[in-house]
């Protein structure tokens, strides 16, 4: 007798009238209607059933501050830097481990059950650190939480951030990372790029960077990143996050720049809620979009995955752990409205984020970990256009979060009955 069967299930890649049968925590087979029993069956009644959304990029010791102490007023980047800097001495760890299981709660109701984090290394009580990884061993039986050594006032910039972030990484922190761009000098940003990647080659741990993350067209730190990655054979293992400069850049440097990030194998993380809002803001008219080149970058075979970011802190009011929210502003901004472009996207928040986590058994297919999420969608373009109510969210063979369908009643007048119908379908 299996565990668990879902029934009736179109998948990502098109395929319909799928079962899905779970043993313990893995997937035993995916067939067209099983003829099998199992202690709990799930019908997915046609429905989309998906792994589960992967959010490649957010800032867990920061989410749910908002307001704390005061409301970022010229929306950028910088001030929010400062006014994260104003909030940290007051950081407790209880409060920073509430927040962090209270927005997990959102993710996995989201059907988000891997996140990367970065967190916050130049605090040096490294009080953010002890927090999360407390929070990422909490939620191991369900989620994969990631962490980046992330030295948030600067690599070089910061007095004690080489310290601090060696012993962020001593304690158990997953990935290395950086901000080249806030850096005093292109050529400072420049050298904590390559002595950050020569960290992570000694340790043996992949690189997340936060890179070029500013409207300045001459911000070069990817190139950088990319050319390190392939001199220390890294291939596969390096993310650069944002790259919103790229948007800005010269086009005939970009030709240059696409096939030189492809060879190296670096995942591009793009953040386009946050992106939309933090970039152009010294712009009068036109104010630019603020998100890296998406389509070219998945042209020229970069794997391209799309994060949070940011949900209510210093950075961002808005947000609630919804990778389809992600996914539905990324395809506006970059113009991607193709039926192909738009799953795409889908993949940008699913199968590309697990491959840039480098998260194992993920996908649907036999031997992989049970992790899945029925949608109340028919395909991957309407569950992005309607951001779908997750049905059921399945994570190593438990369901571990339930939502009604999404209906409505109409009682119009002039209108004899009252209908039941879904918006939007
Ligand atoms: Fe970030």
């Amino acid at each position: 007798m299996l565990d668990l069967i879902i029934r009736n299930a179109t998948l990502p890649d098109g395929r319909e009238g799928m079962d899905i049968a779970v043993e313990g925590e893995r997937i035993a087979d995916v067939v067209p209607a099983m003829d099998a029993a199992a202690a709990q069956e799930i019908d997915a009644g046609g429905n989309l059933v998906t792994p589960p959304f992967v959010d490649s990029h957010f800032h867990m010791d920061a989410t749910l501050s908002f307001g704390q102490p005061r409301i970022n007023r010229s929306g950028t980047l910088l001030e929010g830097i400062a006014l994260w800097g104003e909030l940290k001495p007051h950081l407790t760890h209880e409060a920073i481990i509430a927040r962090a299981l209270e927005y997990c709660d959102w993710a996995v109701a989201n059907g988000v059950l891997a996140i990367r984090s970065h967190v916050d290394i130049c605090d040096d009580r490294l009080l953010a650190v002890d927090a999360l990884i407390e929070v990422r061993e909490k939620v191991r039986d369900y989620m994969d939480l990631q962490l980046v050594a992330f030295p948030q006032d600067g690599y070089f910039r910061h007095a004690r951030s080489a310290e601090n972030l060696a012993r962020a990484l001593d304690k158990g922190v997953d990935v290395v990372g950086g901000i080249p761009h806030f850096e005093r000098t292109m050529e400072d940003g420049r050298a904590s790029v390559i002595a950050l990647c020569a960290i992570a080659a000694e340790r043996g741990l992949l690189v997340d960077m936060h890179c070029d993350e500013t409207d300045d067209p001459l911000s070069r730190h990817i190139e950088t990143l990319a050319c390190e990655t392939r001199r220390l054979g890294m291939e596969g293992r390096v993310s650069g996050s944002h790259l919103t400069s790229m948007h800005s850049m010269d086009n005939y440097y970009v030709s240059k720049l696409l096939p030189l990030i492809a060879e190296a194998g670096v995942t591009a993380v793009a953040n386009p809620l946050i992106n939309i809002v933090i970039q152009g803001r010294h712009d009068t008219y036109p104010k630019r979009r603020g998100m890296t080149r998406v389509p070219e970058l998945m042209a020229a075979g970069v794997n391209v995955a799309f994060g949070q970011d940011c949900v209510m802190d210093p950075w961002y009011p808005l947000g609630s752990g919804d990778l389809l929210d992600v996914a539905h502003m990324a395809l506006h901004v970059g113009l991607m409205t193709g039926q192909e472009d738009m799953r795409r996207c889908f993949d940008a928040v699913t199968v590309n984020g697990a491959r840039a986590l480098g998260l194992d058994g993920y996908g649907i297919g036999k031997g992989c970990r049970a992790d899945l999420v029925v949608l109340q969608a028919g395909n991957p373009v309407e569950a992005i256009r309607l951001r779908s109510p997750r049905l059921h969210v399945i994570s190593r063979g438990r369901v571990v979060a339930q939502a009604n369908a999404r209906q409505s009643r109409l009682s119009l007048p002039g209108r004899p009955e009252t209908c039941a119908f879904t918006l939007g379908v």
